[in-house]
């Protein structure tokens, strides 16, 4: 099963607002319903957002508009969210063919998921034998946000290294962190994990680094939304304090992210676009101020997995 696939002419996602009460798959037919997926998170994770970007600009091409009237259509898909650099590269990527035609964007934009597919069946390797090596036998792990199959196309970047260990026998225990406000974790990974048959347990965000004091968690693994060339990491709001947690316990922080996450034209974490989502997420109709994403240092980071490398820092 595909979080997102370009199906006779058009875009299928599944619905990850729905999640977990229902499974449903969604039909973009058009560039706007595209941005509006995007938007309200029904696609969401960066790869999964760099597919949608490239598909996004086949959408595009397949209207056959005037050709300043397709570069409209290909900035609203570019910005549709700022944070995740796989957005706006996936739709420039795709974008850069539209002078050879709509075959030609969208069989880059294929080529932008098949390699999402590659890369998520690298890390979950590479990320698998980093643990043994840092942590020995059968780890116990926390993970945050959601960073399966759902945020990858299928696979994923830091549950696919979870996975694999699982698969292995090497796996000590998993939390999910359930990820305030929009629980990615609560909803989305431990609908992954159930369907996989590994047991986890679900925790508050906050409860996080005081397990790891508590001697409960042997190591963290999360994704990213940016990798900057410092080696800063954006990703979702909590992770700076899982990593802050894990420096105080003394335990690995490890990050899983592919290649087509590490932007290095971005210098450092303050040059990302932070998006600041509705607080009507956070807090019904009181004030509020709701911060979808934070910045660790790179100082906080042990390594970044990609799929063709282990990038050590901290
Ligand atoms: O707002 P979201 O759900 O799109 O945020 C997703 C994350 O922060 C993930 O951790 C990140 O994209 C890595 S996904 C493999």
């Amino acid at each position: 099963m595909r979080t997102i696939d370009w199906v006779d002419g058009a875009v299928e996602i599944i619905d990850q607002t729905a999640l977990p009460a229902e499974l449903r798959t969604l039909r973009l037919s058009t560039v706007e319903e595209l941005v509006g997926a995007v938007r309200r998170l029904a696609v969401r994770g960066a790869p999964a957002l760099g597919v949608a970007g490239a598909m996004g600009v086949a959408l595009a091409a397949a209207t056959g508009g005037s050709v300043a009237r397709t570069a409209q259509l290909v900035r609203s898909v570019e910005t549709a969210r700022p944070t995740a650099v796989n957005l706006a590269r996936g739709a420039r990527r795709a974008a850069a063919q539209l002078p050879h035609g709509f075959d030609a964007v969208l069989a880059e934009a294929l080529a932008v998921r098949d390699e999402e597919i590659a890369s998520s069946m690298a890390m979950a390797v590479r990320g698998a034998d980093l643990f043994a090596e840092l942590c020995g036998a059968s780890p116990r792990l926390l993970t945050h946000c959601n960073t399966g199959g759902l945020a990858c196309v299928t696979g994923g970047t830091a549950l696919g290294v979870v996975m694999e260990m699982h698969q292995r026998g090497t796996l000590g225990g998993v939390i999910a962190s359930e990820t305030r406000p929009l629980l990615q974790g609560a909803r989305l990974t431990a609908w992954e994990l159930s369907r996989a048959g590994v047991p986890f347990r679900v925790a508050v965000d906050g409860a996080g680094p005081y397990l790891m004091a508590r001697g409960e968690v042997d190591a963290v693994v999360l994704g990213a939304d940016r990798v900057c060339a410092n080696g800063d990491v954006v990703n979702k709001i909590g992770t700076y304090a899982h990593a802050l947690g894990a420096k105080a316990a003394g335990i690995p922080f490890v990050v899983v992210a592919p290649e087509s996450t590490v932007d290095n034209d971005t210098p450092t974490g303050a040059a990302v676009e932070i998006e600041d989502r509705d607080g009507v997420e956070v807090a019904g109709g009181l004030p509020a101020v709701n911060p979808a994403f934070d910045v660790t240092p790179h100082a906080l980071v042990t390594a970044v997995v990609t799929d063709r490398r282990v990038l050590r820092f901290g």
